[in-house]
């Protein structure tokens, strides 16, 4: 047994997986071999959720069965929809609203309770899982808004209906392509803090919806997820107040802060997925015609590389620096990022489960004692 004390399990190898890989030095992230940058260009968000769960990408026919599959199962029933009204009416913020429906949603799928080494069940439970949480996020915001549910259409992509459900009008398809390449983007990202929550959970042997709900507990910090919204409450006070982009972070940074949706602990480089995203935001502002998130994030790019010099440290721009403005503009509110960000990386969740589970191991790890020696009980009447 090694006795080399890791906090945070940091560089430690736990398990093999064949979904994502990243090269934080390159700053290159693949999902079963294929470039990110091709993948968000090319295949749509459901190509990518088959990739990612199955050992490739899927041809014409199999990504009809399968998408098939998904969009008749994204209706939750009635009892969802007034545990949502009920979480809703009680302030819940929508991430932690999501994971009490997960467990709900467990309740109403007809493979729950089968056997827990079935995994074509467990599969099944993902897609439905996966399936149903745009629903239960749309509707969420909209009984909180006072409003009634959307029902979902299964003429629609996953993103699209997500948007159309959220707004209650069909999106511009610039918009829902946008959003499907965010989607893809945050789908898996190796054994980040909620993927390792889940696979601790599956290695039990407790089901899918089990492993989700852990998985959304843990994305909930703010540790985790979160930064984009952060980014985009930045840009707002920016916006609203009397300093310039550069002012203003060169404030944050006399204060001894952070810069949110900066660093990360796998890339030294600018992640590959802040690129991406960054282009995409270029896109939906020349469509909205309204540029200034976009110039004001490009500002504190500038000024935080060029003359603090951030990037020779190893800090640049992570997937949250430019995701907040897209999510802003086409709509979404804020508090709803890490939810948002929850549906997507239920990908990842559910592809590690399904993988560590082929070949599973309970996951036990050993802490260090450090507490008193052994020494005598002292019975309650002599201490
Ligand atoms: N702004 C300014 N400086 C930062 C920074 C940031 N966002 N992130 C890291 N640094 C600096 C640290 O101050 C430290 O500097 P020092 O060596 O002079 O003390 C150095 O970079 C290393 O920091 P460390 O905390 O060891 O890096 P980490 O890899 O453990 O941290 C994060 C990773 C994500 C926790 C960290 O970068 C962070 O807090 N980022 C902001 C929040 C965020 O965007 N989170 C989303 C991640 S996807």
């Amino acid at each position: 047994m090694t006795t080399e004390l890791k906090k945070g399990l940091e560089g430690v190898l736990v398990a093999e997986s064949a979904l994502s890989d990243i090269d934080g030095d390159a700053g290159e992230l693949y999902y079963r071999g294929y470039p990110i940058e091709a993948l968000a260009e090319e295949a749509t968000y459901e190509e990518v959720l088959y990739l990612l769960w199955n050992e490739d990408l899927p041809t014409a026919a199999e990504l009809a069965d399968f998408e098939a599959e998904m969009r008749e199962a994204r209706a939750v029933k009635p009892g969802i929809i007034d545990l949502l009204q009920l979480l809703a009416d009680s302030g819940e913020r929508p991430i932690s609203a999501l994971r009490s429906s997960v467990s709900m949603l467990s309740a109403e799928d007809p493979a729950t309770g089968s056997d827990p080494t079935d995994l074509e069940a467990a599969r099944h439970m993902g897609r439905r899982i996966s399936a149903k949480f745009p629903t239960v996020l749309a509707a969420f915001d909209r009984l909180r808004r006072g409003k009634e549910p959307v029902e979902p259409r299964e003429d629609l992509g996953l993103a699209a209906n997500f948007l159309y459900m959220l707004h209650g009008t069909e999106p511009d398809p610039v918009d829902a392509e946008i959003f499907d390449k965010a989607l893809t983007l945050h789908a898996d990202h190796g054994l980040n803090a909620s993927t390792f929550t889940a696979m601790v959970v599956g290695s039990t042997l407790a089901d899918v919806y089990n492993s989700v709900t852990a998985a959304v507990a843990a994305l909930s910090g703010p540790l985790h997820g979160g930064a984009n919204q952060d980014v985009m409450e930045a840009l707002l006070e920016i916006d609203e107040g009397p300093l310039t982009a550069t002012e203003w972070i060169k404030e944050l940074l006399d204060s001894g802060e952070r810069i949110p949706g900066w660093g990360h602990r796998v890339y030294n480089v600018r992640d590959p997925r802040a690129k991406i995203l960054e282009s995409e935001l270029r896109r939906l502002s020349n469509r909205t015609e309204d540029c200034h998130w976009l110039e004001y994030l490009e500002d504190l790019e500038t000024h935080l590389t060029e003359e603090v010099g951030l990037p020779e440290k190893g800090v640049a721009p992570n997937v949250d620096f430019y995701s907040g403005a897209i999510y802003y503009q086409l709509g979404i509110p804020l508090d709803m990022f890490t939810a948002i960000f929850a549906m997507s990386r239920s990908t990842g969740w559910i592809g590690h489960v399904l993988e560590y589970q082929a070949d599973n191991k309970l996951i036990r790890p050993r802490g260090r004692y450090i507490g008193p020696d052994r020494r005598e009980f002292v019975p309650i009447e002599e201490r």
